[in-house]
């Protein structure tokens, strides 16, 4: 059992870190958050501020994945770090390789030092399926694990940014496990499939938008008709798991429920009856919807880990989006 005191969550007020730390407050931690501005006049964080707990146990600190000093400061007296920032692609912001695969790699790189000179005794890095399933040598009828990585050079092949956004997890996650057998951390990775789920945070984040999104309008923005989704909450209740247990090592994915696009939609459809879905997004052919390659979370599982219902999840997102004003009630 790891010592129930004092961590660190970097990018603290983001959609997974905002839960985390709920999380965490809940428990008896105290937390040391990192944000880019913890100034009281930015709105961005108040809910963090509001969260049970906070005031008490709740310190927030001024930290770009940049800036090691600032970083470095947040994690000192922490006995484990959770490092969660990364700059996860808006659809529609135009970004290049460098400003994906940079700040992510110095990132990671400036928090484990910071973890090595403090002597954090456990790290917890969120990664992503994005660093396990671009692997084209892996055979097609066996369910990826965690002994799947993502191949850079195949990543490099495919066109737009987010292959940006896949490289910087899959180098940071190679880096962060590197750290970890030449240093007196333990490092540990969870790589969350697609995140969705009721927020915590007033902004929207990446993922949201793109369930946000496809609710509204039927519109495929879910990057593939192949999904993989998992709530927010049990996203941290896995990496509250995997940083508690001893007994976690290496990497975990961390993935629910995998389903075709089109499956997605039927749900939709029946959940929700009095919102229009455009007619021809059920097109599609009923072999590719019932062809889903598998995912496994059996090591999570393993643990002890369990998720909630796809219908759970909806149903919060959904009234999570109406109660922020993003969805009209219908
Ligand atoms: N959402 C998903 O579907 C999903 C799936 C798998 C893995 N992940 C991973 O989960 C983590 C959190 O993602 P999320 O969905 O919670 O996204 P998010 O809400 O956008 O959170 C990202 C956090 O990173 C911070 N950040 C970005 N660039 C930074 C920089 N240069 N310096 C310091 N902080 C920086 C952001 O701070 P600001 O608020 O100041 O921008 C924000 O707090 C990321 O590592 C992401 O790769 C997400």
């Amino acid at each position: 059992m790891v010592e129930k005191s004092k961590v660190c969550v970097t990018g603290s007020g983001g959609f997974i870190a905002s839960w985390l730390v709920k999380f965490l407050l809940s428990r008896g931690y105290t937390v040391h958050g990192t944000v880019r501005d913890p100034c009281k006049c930015d709105e961005k964080n108040d809910h963090l501020r509001k969260l049970e707990n906070a005031a008490k146990n709740l310190k927030l600190f001024k930290a770009d994945l940049y800036d090691y000093e600032g970083l470095s400061s947040a994690i000192s007296g922490c006995s484990g770090v959770f490092h969660i920032a990364t700059l996860v692609p808006f659809e529609g912001v135009p970004l290049t390789e460098a400003k994906l695969i940079k700040p992510a790699l110095t990132g990671t790189k400036n928090v484990l030092k910071a973890c090595t000179e403090a002597k954090v005794k456990k790290v917890v890095v969120v990664s992503s399926i994005a660093a396990v399933v671009y692997n084209p040598k892996w055979p097609q009828d066996v369910a990826k694990d965690e002994n799947c990585w993502s191949d850079t050079h195949y990543i490099y092949s495919l066109e737009g940014y987010w292959p940006y956004y896949y490289l910087a997890k899959t180098l940071m996650e190679h880096e962060a496990l590197e750290w970890s057998k030449r240093s007196l951390s333990d490092v540990v990775t969870l790589c969350p499939s697609v995140i969705i789920g009721p927020r915590l945070q007033s902004t929207l984040n990446s993922s949201s938008l793109g369930l946000l999104k496809f609710i509204k309008g039927g519109i495929k923005s879910l990057l593939s008709d192949q999904l993989y989704l998992v709530d927010v909450r049990d996203v941290a209740d896995a990496l509250l798991m995997v940083y508690e247990n001893a007994e976690a090592k290496g990497r975990y994915i961390c993935n629910s429920h995998s389903l075709h696009v089109n499956s997605l939609l039927k749900k939709l459809k029946n959940m929700c009856p009095k919102r229009s879905f455009p007619e021809n997004f059920m097109e599609g052919k009923e072999k590719e919807v019932n062809e889903v390659r598998p995912l496994s979370s059996e090591k999570l599982q393993n643990l002890g880990w369990k998720f909630r219902s796809l219908e759970e999840t909806i149903d919060d997102s959904v009234v999570s989006f109406e109660v922020a004003g993003d969805l009209p009630k219908p």
